[in-house]
């Protein structure tokens, strides 16, 4: 019998430790060391393999290429995402929180790849048949092809599959509560978690079938366990979303044959996941006209263009260090404009706390965001509401300096079929359509932007 040896593992970032200790010295996590006893050295123990080594083949870097083979699901949305459709022989991670949909997401992918003629076997570890059938009745995805599992171990899992000759797709639900008899950890360990990928990763490689991961994140925004699953996987996507709003958002974290920067729009129905064409309508729908300290932004996410509005609030403060809080943006980011609006503008907010929102609860990751962010702290702060017709994009660098940005004719073509007649953009903006409907206000600096805003 192989000896056991317990190992300790940090269930965030997978680092084993000879000892238990309340914070990881690794990732900076406390509590998240959690003992594991290992027979088969999956934790990182030492491997000793009984056969001799068989030489490989040696090919030069030029050669034969192709295109990865796809299945395409036909939800415009999550094809996006994927880079054009799920890859044959390849493993994609879809994380989320709980109750963020990803059951939902995923019986409607499965749904609709088997309406495309495709072999699609879901397995649910997390819910009983009985259960995924109610699901698959309320999203009319009942009367499919797509055939069940309701199992956990990865053998019997593997057996079942064997069986079957060649699935296209298999979805596991989740990778939290797989377990193999090779490990002695409960399920949702790191050991199992990354045991359980591992062959299912093996499996989708051997098999040529496009296999899909589930994975919960924890109330921390980690994906429990499954941090170590993300470098094993071919693609990570987040399926992300806000309390109190209908829509979700999936975006790329990791794509081997694809692009990272696209995101695909969706909204929560009572009848499932809507795709939303037009993102732009939706981040736009609640806008508060005429307020002052609100500014739209000309975004875009990947290859698309996307506008929604940034909401600043700045108020005098009774505290002696003003407060600073941001949803939706960068921490970091925002302290930099605050700067740069001190030191090369005048403008005093030293003395204020100042809130900054992104509306509709999303996220903007783009620098681009600056000009109107600053818009909207000026527009704040003056109380002069700012033109209801405008939008805003551009660079700001640390000596106030306006920086143009990528796709500006794309930005402006997108404000121009959302009704907004203005901009407010770098000067020497390139690629700006010809004809266009929307004027473009060309800056070179900060101070111009705020006595355009206050003046
Ligand atoms: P689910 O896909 O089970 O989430 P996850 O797998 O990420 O844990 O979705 C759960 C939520 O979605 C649940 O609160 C109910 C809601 N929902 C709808 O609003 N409409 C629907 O058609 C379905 C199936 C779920
Ligand atoms: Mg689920």
């Amino acid at each position: 019998m192989a000896k056991t040896k317990t190992t300790f593992i940090c269930q965030n970032c997978g680092s084993v430790f000879t000892r238990w200790q309340g914070k990881c010295e690794a990732c900076g996590e406390w509590n998240t060391i959690v003992e594991e006893s290992d027979t088969n050295g999956i934790g990182g123990g030492p491997l000793r393999s009984k056969r001799k080594g068989r030489p490989a083949a040696l090919m030069p870097l030029s050669g034969e290429t192709e295109e990865a083979p796809r299945i395409v699901s036909g939800i415009a949305e999550l094809d996006r995402v994927t880079g054009g459709g799920f890859v044959r022989g390849s493993a994609l991670l879809v994380g989320g929180d709980p109750g963020i949909g990803k059951s939902t997401l995923l019986m409607q992918a499965a749904a609709a790849l088997a309406r495309g003629g495709h072999k699609v076997i879901y397995v649910s570890g997390e819910e009983a048949v009985a259960q995924v059938r109610l699901r698959a009745q309320r999203l009319k995805a009942a009367d499919t092809s797509v055939q069940l599992m309701a199992e956990t171990n990865i053998e019997d899992i593997l057996a079942t599959l064997g069986q079957d000759k060649r699935p296209d797709l298999v979805i596991i639900d989740s990778i939290q509560t797989v377990w193999t008899d090779m490990a002695e950890s409960a399920p949702g360990t790191v050991t199992q978690v990354r045991a359980g990928s591992q062959a299912l990763i093996r499996y989708a490689k051997s098999s040529g079938a496009a296999v899909i991961l589930v994975g919960h994140v924890t109330k921390e925004g980690q994906i429990a366990g499954p941090r170590v699953v993300e470098h094993m996987v071919d693609a990570v996507l987040y399926f992300e979303g806000e309390g109190g709003h209908h829509y979700r958002i999936l975006r790329t974290v990791k794509n081997r044959f694809g692009p990272t920067d696209e995101i695909g729009v969706f909204e929560m129905s009572d009848i499932g996941l809507r795709e939303v064409q037009n993102p732009s309508e939706l981040f736009l729908g609640e806008r508060n006209e005429q307020a002052p300290g609100a500014a739209v932004f000309a975004g875009m996410e990947g290859t698309r263009p996307v506008l929604v509005e940034i909401q600043a609030l700045v108020a005098p403060s009774t505290l002696g260090t003003p407060r600073r809080s941001v949803l939706g943006w960068d921490q970091p980011r925002l302290a930099m404009v605050l700067a740069v609006l001190e030191a090369h503008c005048g403008v005093r907010l030293g003395q204020h706390d100042v809130y900054l929102n992104v509306a509709g609860g999303y996220r903007i990751q783009e620098p681009a965001a600056d000009l109107a962010v600053a818009a909207a702290l000026v527009s704040s702060l003056s109380g002069q509401p700012l033109p209801t017709d405008c939008v805003y994009f551009g660079e700001i660098s640390l000596s106030g300096s306006v920086r143009p940005v990528a796709h500006a004719g794309q930005r402006l073509k997108e404000a121009e079929k959302l009704g907004f007649r203005q901009s407010v953009l770098p000067s020497a903006s390139a690629d700006l359509p010809r004809n266009r409907e929307v004027a473009a206000h060309e800056i070179e600096s900060l101070p111009h932007l705020v006595a355009r805003v206050a003046g």
